[in-house]
């Protein structure tokens, strides 16, 4: 018998997404979501003991006083969502470039005119490091409000060695300060600052100057490779000296225009690139050597506007595996709830319900490569757990921008009731 400190039972689908944690799902795997009927869940201290039918807990689970026990009935229960491309940290608003955007503004137009992300680099730097916690954590609020247990946070919008610094330190205080965890991503290749002549000066200065000292703070290294931002070269060179010090690569590319990331993610070998709104047959093919994982990000067509979205049919079917995420950011997607995105990539991507839920879990955990861990509900793992108010997975894309999420555990621990 095994003994736990909390049991979840009666489940109307457990949904276990087993079975892919050395590897990510790829074309039917992706249909799969291990569904258990009258599931049932155990969990140890902060690990999935047991799982298997509700009638089967009797034989298995030693029940006592001390167990906490769920009634999960007419509920899903699945894995938390894994939100693998967010920028957390900034300040400032721009709600009036999404206005002008409405009105017909072209998002690089701006950006090449010293707004976009160079007026929130502008709002950031001004910031002082107590607003920026403070409406840091006010937004992870939100993602846990919704589900998501794990990000992938990135710097950016500081820029200079001193503040990119101070957002990546910050990343590790407000791991500490809440429950959702923290992989951080060194993106001082977001924009060219206006203190730089262009992209080719300020590429050597993110090479020489900022990557040895940020290394140490990140896991990850990541380039807007795009018009207006990074070329293919000057993303290579960067994200090759990352590497180089111990920063993995992954990649912004093909948001806008296809400049030759794809090429460059096989160069480098990126572990993910993500955006992929153009790409051309050949892209493909040169992600599937790359043998990336791609991050598909629905929202940012979306809330853009120019309704250009990745190709996700073409890229399941060319055999890469896909991960969803919302890009949270206050320029591009606006967006923490990972719900609304898996119900865009159903609506706009075509993804059906069950390959979206596994872009949004297991995948995306591979995405940072932290598969062997979190991403399923499988013994052994850390049980990041949701209870849902709606009977089958299908209703959670179906039921739009509502937030089907009433229980969420992080490490065996109950850490929101909505
Ligand atoms: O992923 N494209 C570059 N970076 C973000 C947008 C950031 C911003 O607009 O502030 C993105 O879309
Ligand atoms: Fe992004």
């Amino acid at each position: 018998m095994i003994t736990a400190d909390l049991v979840i039972k009666n489940a109307s689908e457990l949904l276990t997404i087993k079975g892919a944690s050395n590897k990510p799902k790829v074309k039917e795997q992706l249909s799969n979501l291990g569904i258990i009927n009258n599931g049932a869940i155990a969990i140890a201290g902060e690990s999935i003991v047991w799982l298997g039918g509700s009638n089967e807990i009797k034989d298995n689970i030693k029940i006592d006083k001390k167990t906490r026990i769920i009634d999960a009935k007419n509920k899903v229960v699945m894995p938390g969502f894994v939100d693998c491309h967010t920028h957390l940290v900034f300040a400032g608003s721009r709600e009036k470039e999404w206005v002008d955007r409405i009105n017909g503004k072209d998002y690089l137009e701006i950006l090449k005119n010293g707004g976009g992300i160079l007026s929130t680099v502008n709002a950031t730097r001004n910031a002082g490091e107590e607003e920026l916690l403070n409406r840091a954590l006010h937004h992870l609020g939100n993602m846990l409000n919704h589900g998501t247990t794990t990000i992938e946070a990135k710097s950016g919008y500081g820029l200079t060695i001193d503040s990119e610094i101070k957002i990546l330190r910050l990343l590790k205080k407000l791991a500490k300060k809440q429950p959702i965890e923290i992989v951080s991503t060194f993106l001082g290749a977001h924009a060219v600052p206006p203190e730089f002549a262009n992209s080719a000066v300020y590429a050597k200065f993110i090479i020489e100057k900022m990557i040895p000292v940020v290394a140490k703070l990140a896991d990850y290294c990541d380039v807007f490779c795009e018009k207006s931002a990074f070329s293919a070269e000057e993303t290579k060179r960067i994200l090759l000296a990352g590497k180089k010090y111990g920063l993995r690569p992954r990649a912004h590319i093909n948001e806008f225009n296809e400049i030759g990331g794809t090429e460059i993610a096989k160069e480098v070998k990126a572990i993910a690139v993500d955006h992929l709104d153009v790409v051309s047959d050949d892209g493909i093919k040169n992600i599937r050597e790359a043998g990336s994982i791609t991050v598909l990000l629905p929202g940012v067509p979306f809330f853009l506007g120019t309704e250009k979205y990745a190709p996700a049919k073409k890229i399941i079917h060319a055999g890469i595996p896909i991960a969803i995420a919302t890009d949270f950011n206050p320029g591009s997607c606006y967006c923490e709830s990972m719900p609304f995105i898996i119900s865009l990539a159903c609506m706009k991507m075509k993804l059906s319900p069950a390959q979206a839920i596994n872009a949004a879990t297991i995948n995306a955990a591979h995405a940072i490569e932290s598969a062997n861990n979190i991403g399923s509900i499988e013994v052994g793992k850390q049980a990041d757990i949701l209870i849902l108010d709606v009977e089958q997975h299908t209703q959670i894309p179906y039921h739009l921008a509502a937030n089907p999420v009433r229980i969420v555990i992080k490490k065996g621990r109950i850490v929101k009731r909505n």
